[in-house]
């Protein structure tokens, strides 16, 4: 098959990655790809949200089958475009990417679906917003409805600050995205990802993850897109995992279907764990960056058979194979990320690191410059390593991580920090 995928992050490198190792991958084209992605596939330029570049590229390449990897082509309604022309795409259509392009659609469609999330109002006018959390007081959550670049959610410890963040918001501080804004209830409890395939019918789990949002140790500092993250994550347990599968994300799927904009692709749900029940934080309606990295290490080249089901509408006769192993990736993000950072710095280093099933250094924000590797994204490098222990993975990832040679990146000691703990506390 000539299969395309669209992105450019290290989810892409990682998914690029599993999908070329498998045997019905003749061909292999990325866009726009960077210098990882460059070494195992072509990389190809054009628009990647305008559908009608993609299916033009599509038919001129005889692609077979499109892998759509960032949410932004797929709220522009990318894979809407593709299925159109007849051409099979893994990802959900801009109806269904609702479940990620606005918090007040999801909420409507748990309340419809009885799934169990934060309670919460809506509202577009200021005034009774400010009532609302006067009379509920805090903690409490503020949230802009639309795609805000993660920047959109403010868990207010102050009743002065969900204010203020609502008078940002409603003032248009994040302009459209911030016209609506969801107030709701603070859950306490762990977080943790379950990552789903869904055809619009049957629910297939893919596996489960925790990452690290805050820039430094100690989970302290600013909220990044991730530092870091490993698979499974012990706090989602298969009782709880199942739990949540029957309350929120096969609920959900039937909801969406029930409406007509049936959900086809992979559903990411942010969960909240408490007292051995899960709540639904959020959903994502792509594979989640870094987690990726460490589902695909898992998963290897069986992702594509995954994804192909997925997109065939056969998911009830798919079966993963499950290897009882861990993965964990460590980010190597440019010094001042998230904040400003300087680009265009040399790596060195990494020619003499393993590449294999083992160990993989994804790239997020690289390309060559004249034979030498330069950072051009604030998140640059994803050190990515698999073990039949986590601890074995982890002490493999931060010796990779030790030996390249990036004195303008920096990258947190403490990934995993929580599942260790917990894996030491159970021996
Ligand atoms: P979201 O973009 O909705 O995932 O929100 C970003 C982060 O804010 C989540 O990963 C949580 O850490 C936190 N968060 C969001 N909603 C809540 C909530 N209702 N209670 C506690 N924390 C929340
Ligand atoms: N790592 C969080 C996300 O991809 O949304």
């Amino acid at each position: 098959m000539n299969i395309l995928i669209l992105g450019s992050g290290g989810r892409e490198h990682a998914l690029a990655w599993a999908v070329a190792q498998n045997p019905k991958c003749d061909r292999l084209i990325v866009a726009p790809g960077n210098a990882g992605m460059a070494e195992i596939a072509e990389c190809a330029s054009f628009d990647i949200e305008d559908g009608e570049a993609v299916v033009m590229f599509a038919e001129e390449e005889a692609i077979d089958f499109v892998i759509i990897g960032p949410e932004a082509p797929l709220a522009a309604g990318v894979a809407d475009r593709l299925r159109e022309a007849g051409v099979l795409c893994f990802g959900p259509s801009a109806d269904a990417a609702k479940l990620e392009a606005s918090k007040a659609f999801t909420k409507e469609i748990c309340d419809a679906a009885g799934a169990p999330t934060a309670a919460y109002a809506r509202f577009t006018e200021l005034a009774p917003a400010q009532d609302y959390i006067r009379a509920q007081g805090a903690p409490i959550v503020v949230k802009a409805d639309g795609l805000a670049a993660g920047k959109g959610v403010i868990v207010a410890m102050t009743e002065d600050e969900a204010l203020a963040a609502v008078e940002d918001m409603l003032g248009g501080a994040f302009g459209a995205a911030g016209a609506e804004v969801v107030i709701e209830e603070f859950m306490e409890g762990e977080e943790a990802s379950f990552f789903v395939l869904s055809d619009g019918k049957t629910a297939l789990p893919i596996g489960t993850a925790q990452d690290h949002k805050r820039a430094f140790d100690g989970d302290t500092g600013p909220n990044t897109g991730g530092m870091g993250a490993y698979s499974p994550a012990p706090v989602l347990t298969d009782a709880i995992a199942q739990d949540a599968l029957d309350r929120i994300i096969q609920p959900t799927i039937d909801e969406m279907a029930r409406r007509g904009t049936p959900y086809e692709g992979v559903l990411y749900a942010g969960l909240m764990i408490q007292n051995g029940k899960a709540r639904l934080v959020e959903y994502n309606v792509r594979f989640g960056d870094p987690e990726c990295q460490v589902l695909m290490m898992r998963l290897g080249a069986q992702i594509l058979d995954l994804l192909l089901a997925c997109a065939e509408g056969r998911l009830a006769e798919a079966q993963v194979n499950w290897a009882d192993d861990h993965a964990i990736t460590v980010v190597m993000a440019a010094k001042g990320y998230p904040g400003a950072y300087e680009k265009g710095s040399e790596i060195r280093g990494l020619a003499g690191l393993a590449s294999d099933s083992w160990n993989m250094v994804f790239h997020a924000g690289t390309k060559q410059v004249g034979g030498v590797t330069v950072a051009t994204g604030g998140r640059v490098l994803n050190v990515t390593a698999r073990g039949h222990a986590l601890r074995t993975a982890h002490a493999r990832a931060y010796d990779m991580a030790s030996r390249i040679h990036w004195p303008d990146g920096f990258y947190r000691q403490d990934i995993g920090w929580r599942a260790l703990e917990e894996g030491e506390a159970a021996q």
